[in-house]
């Protein structure tokens, strides 16, 4: 039978265990600090053109907003404009398919939240979007 400071020893080391583990995601990659989602839980902006991306504000993470582009005549994609380096703001794609760039520490992003360029390795973090062809909108879950 443990003694009382064995015992104690093994639940502080299984607490530690636990911290740590939680600060990783399923791959084993770290995360970046966690923001609350702002904004209503459901956005709709006017359908762009392809190839066409477009900032919505005061939105997603942190409410530092989204890039949203039509990839295609039927495709779009929302992604996260928070940085998973340290939390910059990113910028928009200078031109259509265009990466978009951290002003920060120059870390790259393709349209849909892939790294190209460090030093963030995580990818963005996407929302659900769809096109509204009815209403020729594009409809962007906020959560
Ligand atoms: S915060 Fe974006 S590259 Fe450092």
């Amino acid at each position: 039978m443990p003694t009382r400071r064995q015992f104690l020893a093994a639940v502080a080391a299984t607490a530690a265990s636990a911290a740590a583990a939680s600060a990783l995601d399923a791959c084993g990659v770290p995360t970046g600090p966690s923001f609350a989602i702002v904004g209503p839980p459901q956005v709709k902006i006017p359908l762009m053109a392809v190839g066409q991306t477009v900032g919505v504000d005061n939105v997603g993470e942190g409410g530092v907003g989204m890039a949203v582009t039509r990839v295609s005549a039927t495709s779009v994609v929302a992604v996260s404009r928070m940085c998973t380096h340290q939390a910059c703001t990113i910028g928009l794609p200078g031109s259509p398919g265009g990466a978009m760039q951290c002003p920060c520490h120059g870390s790259l992003f393709t349209v849909q939240g892939g790294v190209v360029q460090g030093p963030a390795f995580a990818p963005l973090r996407t929302f659900t979007a769809t096109i509204d062809s009815a209403n020729n909108q594009v409809v962007i879950t906020n959560a």
